[in-house]
């Protein structure tokens, strides 16, 4: 097993250290390559996104990133790396479950979803131009049918494999703004009601993503997956994992057909960067999924039973009220999988 571990910027390289120390532990086989993205590649090398990092993340047989730090300035020649890999990897789901259940940090009960993220369009696809001297800034949003159809499809076969595995029935929300933006997503949820059609046995229900919005932070029991557009899907996995624990806990996966990247949710942290502090729980959940995805369910299922253990026995990290290090809860990690 090839993993391509790409540790970026902030407390990226600080999370990714604890995953991979976790990793090495629960797949002694695993071939590690480190390359580079982010904010120090693009200073150092003028691109963020070096040629040798995309061609290692093609040729691994999955990815580990950290976090990146972007500019919320335009700089020209840099673009978003993850942004980026996820195109041209073609990792068109980003999948951000959220559970409470056993998770002893989250502060809501019932709680467990996925929100399924389109993740190579919509307003991320990355036109932007200026017009009238600088003085009108346009942004155009790509909804395509085949994005949105293989996204429905990705949504209601995770909704599917959920119900049998949970043994109830099972419910896709679609998340849009078609009232306002009737075009873009007037065809995405189009679509998606086309492809619902597939699965009869699910429920379908539809949201207006302000509404979503609101359901999430205020009542997220009601919910089993979610599908919606890139920028909508980013937002909403923020508000939605504060039942989880917070951005410290949450971890996600971008899919393809054959490839997946694994991530935490949060960015690089420049508050808290180079302090030792970042909770590496998000980054170590990541190798629990990749385990999975890789069909690797008995070593994930360990790794998992040993972060519910540290998060109830501690060390915690700041971010959880308490004043544990990222090497202590990383070793704690380790020490519950021993
Ligand atoms: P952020 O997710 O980096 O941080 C938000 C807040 O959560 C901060 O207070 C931070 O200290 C805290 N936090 C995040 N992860 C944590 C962890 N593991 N442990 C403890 N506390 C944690 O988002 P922010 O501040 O909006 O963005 C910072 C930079 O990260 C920006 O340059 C942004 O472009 C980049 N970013 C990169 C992402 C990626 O690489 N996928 C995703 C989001 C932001
Ligand atoms: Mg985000």
């Amino acid at each position: 097993m090839r993993i391509c571990v790409i540790p970026g910027d902030g407390i990226g390289p600080e999370v990714m250290g604890a995953a991979t120390r976790v990793l090495r532990a629960l797949a002694p086989d695993a071939e590690l390559h480190e390359a580079m993205a982010g904010w120090g590649a693009f200073e150092r090398h003028g691109t963020a996104l070096p040629e040798p990092t995309l061609a290692a993340a093609r040729n691994a047989d999955a990815i580990l990133f950290g976090a990146v730090a972007s500019p919320s300035h335009a700089v020209p020649g840099y673009r978003s790396p993850i942004v980026q890999l996820r195109r041209d990897l073609d990792l068109y789901a980003n999948l951000r479950p959220v559970t409470s259940g056993a998770n002893l940090a989250s502060p809501t009960e019932g709680c467990d979803l996925v929100i399924v993220r389109e993740n190579t369009e919509g307003l991320y696809a990355g036109r932007e131009r200026l017009e009238d001297d600088g003085a009108t800034a346009i942004a155009e949003r790509v909804i395509t049918r085949r994005a949105s159809a293989r996204i429905a499809r990705a949504a209601f076969e995770l909704a599917r494999r959920r119900a049998t595995d949970l043994g109830r029935p099972g419910r896709v929300t679609i998340v849009h703004k078609a009232n306002v933006l009737r075009v873009s997503d007037g065809l995405f949820r189009e679509t998606v009601l086309t492809v619902a059609r597939d699965f009869p046995e699910l429920a379908v229900e539809e949201a207006l993503v302000d509404v979503a919005a609101m359901r999430l932070a205020q009542s997220p029991a009601r919910f089993d997956v979610l599908v919606t557009t890139n920028l909508f899907g980013d937002i909403l996995s923020d508000v939605a994992c504060i039942h989880g624990g917070g951005l410290g806990l949450a971890a996600s996966a971008n899919l393809g057909d054959s490839r997946g990247l694994f991530e935490p949710v949060h960015g690089a942290a420049p508050d808290i960067a180079g302090r030792g502090i970042a909770n590496p729980l998000a980054a170590i959940t990541c190798v629990a999924m990749l385990l999975e995805w890789r069909g690797r369910p008995e070593p994930a299922a360990r790794l998992r039973a040993a972060i519910a253990a540290t998060l109830r026995d501690g060390p915690r990290t700041p971010d959880r009220g308490g004043d544990g290090t990222t090497a202590a809860v990383t070793d704690a990690v380790l020490a519950q999988l021993a």
